[in-house]
């Protein structure tokens, strides 16, 4: 214990060994309300402990509350200061809603555009990923709730998450996979949660080297390391390994009955069928043998009192021992327009003709059986019930000033949910079957079409194919030929095909805007914001990716090779000089900018004049990419992403904008020697995209 004399010490020193044990695996949370629950040890007046999902917004089961944006949303914003506005609400909801700690932010890196989780993560770069989550970590924190940033590490796939060997090299795992969770103990995380996945061969649970080595050791984390939901593999392996607390502690039945979740749910089951080691299998561990596995010195008695220690440290921070904690606020005017601001911050304008923006008498004809509900997420632990929710198609009726009308024209993609909704209604049937025609007829009679469209991911399944599920290619392809005016919006949870891109007049990504959809749509669509987005994974053609193999994904064997290394995203399809269908960081604007020269300022801020030359305002995202001086031997990506500045400029207005460089950018991680800067002259390039870069300067390291 390292507070001698304080109240941690004390408490840890009157527990007994079975008190002890109770404050580190969770229990059934009697009001239901806690995603992972410690009881606490009333003798000595420790209070509960109740940890709560997600990274899209508190999820309690029967209680409302702001769903945020998918965070692939939040990092298509490029804005630290929206990430962190967003922490400091689900802070305070997390708070309203009785809880102590978030289980969020989600950071792994999106690695494969398969993964059914990437909405709840935010980018293939590791500059962006660690910035968002510092930023969400902080503010999180600074209301006083335990941020659990998840799943540590290398969680990139659904497909047999609960066994699947990530195999890769130390390099990738120290520039890619591990520099996110860094960024948010540095920014004060008060725990991190494990993810189910082995590295190398070893769960994550017991994985002493990155629990103990690199976590704790290495980075300095003074927190508890969760398992995630029966992560836990094996009870003397995972507490010396690191561990610090057995989530949930119960058993798949006292979880499923505590969450209303589907009975029938198979959420552990493999998605080939295969019996894999279910939660059963893996529920209850400590409670049934850590207290004997200490006895036996199995596990030493003063990693037991570490394990304690690290929790009630936490719940001391945040105040728990002192009763001073404010009640915080649940779907707040403020929490509701911020909610709204980084859904339209997060639209992502592909391609546009010039139908963009629309004009407000315009009669518009709204297709696509997405536009009827708001696009609140994926389906999984994330999952949020929203206190209140504006669909595609109200939001633009409310913002339209000419007629609008609204056909489905094929049938309702079904987001797969892990909870119990009956009164969902069911999907169409006999006599409303949607009908294409009827959607022609309606593009065909409007000045401008609009085809909503969408994905369908979750957690525990990876998406078979990039394309847009359902026949809404057949839909757009069918508008597109009855109005040449026509826009696709894209509600997705990363990458999808575009088979119909070329047809249309304009195309823009919302992701999963959460439930401001239609006002946040409407508002980038009318032109009264710019379109501010900026691609924070490369979209391209399905085949092209680097992780194009069985054995690079979903892998052979219950193990993925990540042979791409370091060369994931943008940083693959430069080496491989391979053109994506839209680049990494691309984002078209309603305004025009140009870049003046670029200076450096100092060793780790760049700087460049850049001109709204538009007449309408905007607003720009510049990014600094770095190009590393080459190194015999080493392979090395053509940029990286250095940093990144979001800036808004009226019509004609100019400014200097300066871009601070992350270290990272400088540095990279040599198997033998660790982090190495080579010497050298450095470029850096700054520009719109990592593929529309306009101008650069150098650096000497
Ligand atoms: C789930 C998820 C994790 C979530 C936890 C509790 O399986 O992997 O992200 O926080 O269990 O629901």
């Amino acid at each position: 214990m390292t507070d001698p004399g304080g109240r941690v010490e004390e408490l840890a020193d009157a527990l007994t060994r079975e008190e002890k044990v109770s404050l580190v695996h969770g229990a059934v949370d009697p009001e239901r309300t806690a995603t992972g629950y410690l009881p606490g040890v009333e003798r000595l007046d420790i209070p509960e402990l109740k940890l709560v999902d997600g990274p899209l917004g508190v999820r309690v089961p029967g209680q409302s509350a702001t769903a945020f944006p998918a965070s692939i949303a939040l990092a298509a914003t490029f804005n630290l200061e929206l990430a962190e506005r967003q922490g400091v609400a689900m802070g305070r909801e997390a708070k309203a809603r009785g809880q102590h700690s978030i289980l969020g932010p989600g950071l792994n890196l999106i690695r494969v555009p398969h993964c059914g989780r990437n909405f709840e993560y935010y980018s293939e770069d590791p500059v962006l990923t660690a910035d968002l989550a510092a930023a969400v970590v902080k503010g999180v924190q600074s209301e006083d709730v335990i941020a659990t940033p998840k799943h540590y590490v290398a969680n990139n796939q659904e497909t047999k998450r609960l066994r699947v060997s990530a195999e890769t090299s130390e390099r990738a795992l120290r520039e890619l996979y591990l520099p996110g969770f860094r960024a948010a103990v540095e920014a004060g995380a008060g725990s991190v949660m494990t993810s189910y996945n082995r590295v190398n061969g070893t769960y994550m649970s017991d994985h002493r080297r990155l629990l103990t080595d690199v976590l704790k050791g290495e980075w300095g984390f003074d927190g508890y390391v969760v398992s995630d939901w029966f992560g836990t593999n094996s009870v003397a392996g995972s507490a010396n390994a690191g561990l610090d607390l057995e989530m949930p502690g119960i058993t798949f039945e006292e979880l499923k009955d505590a969450f209303q979740m589907d009975p029938d749910t198979d959420l552990f089951e493999d998605a080939d069928g295969e019996a894999l080691p279910g939660p059963d299998a893996k529920a209850g561990l400590f409670a049934a043998s850590l207290e004997e596995a200490v006895e036996s010195g199995d596990v030493p008695e003063s990693r037991l009192d570490d394990m304690v220690a690290r929790i009630l440290r936490q719940m001391e921070r945040i105040g728990l021992f002192d009763g001073e904690r404010d009640e915080g606020a649940v779907d707040t005017p403020e929490h509701r327009s911020l909610a709204e601001t980084i859904a339209a911050r997060a639209t992502v304008l592909l391609e546009n003709d010039g139908v963009l923006p629309l004009d407000a008498n315009a009669d518009v004809a709204i297709l696509g059986p997405g536009a009827e509900d708001a696009m609140l997420g994926g389906g999984g632990s994330s999952e949020v019930e929203s206190a209140h929710e504006t669909p595609t198609l109200d939001g633009i009726r409310a913002r339209s000033e000419g007629t609008v009308e609204y056909a489905q024209g094929v049938a309702k993609i079904r987001t797969p949910s892990f909870f119990d909704h009956e009164s969902e209604e069911e999907p169409e049937t006999g006599d409303d079957e949607p009908s294409l025609d009827e959607a022609v007829e309606r593009a065909a009679e409007a000045d401008v079409a609009v085809v909503v469209v969408r994905d369908a991911n979750s957690e525990a399944e990876d998406r078979e194919s990039l394309r847009l599920p359902g026949e809404q290619d057949e839909l757009v392809a069918a508008v597109a030929e009855a109005n040449d005016r026509t826009v696709v919006l894209v509600q997705s949870g990363g990458p999808v095909e575009m088979p119909w891109r070329e047809d249309v007049a304009a195309v823009a990504v919302a992701w999963y805007p959460g439930q401001a959809d239609g006002d946040a749509v409407a508002s980038v669509l009318y032109g009264d914001v710019d379109a501010a987005g900026r691609l924070p994974v490369t979209f391209a053609p399905e085949g092209s990716y680097p992780a194009n193999t069985e054995e690079r994904f979903p892998g052979v064997d219950y193990e993925a090779r990540y042979d791409e290394d370091v060369f994931v995203g943008y940083r693959h399809f430069d080496a491989a000089e391979s053109d994506p269908t839209y680049p990494f960081g691309h984002g078209r604007s309603y305004a025009e900018f140009a870049y003046g020269d670029a200076s450096m300022a100092d060793e780790s801020t760049v700087e460049v004049g850049v001109e709204n030359v538009s007449e309408r305002d905007g607003r720009e995202v510049v990014q600094a990419y770095v190009a590393a001086p080459a190194v015999d031997g080493i392979d090395r990506p053509r940029r990286e992403l250095a940093g990144y500045a979001a800036v808004e400029l009226a019509a004609g207005e100019s400014t200097t904008v300066s871009v601070s460089l992350n270290e990272l950018a400088f540095q990279r991680y040599d198997e033998d020697g660790g982090w190495t800067t080579d010497e050298g002259e450095y470029t850096v390039e700054l520009g719109r995209s990592s593929r529309d870069v306009r101008t650069e300067t150098n650096v000497s390291q």
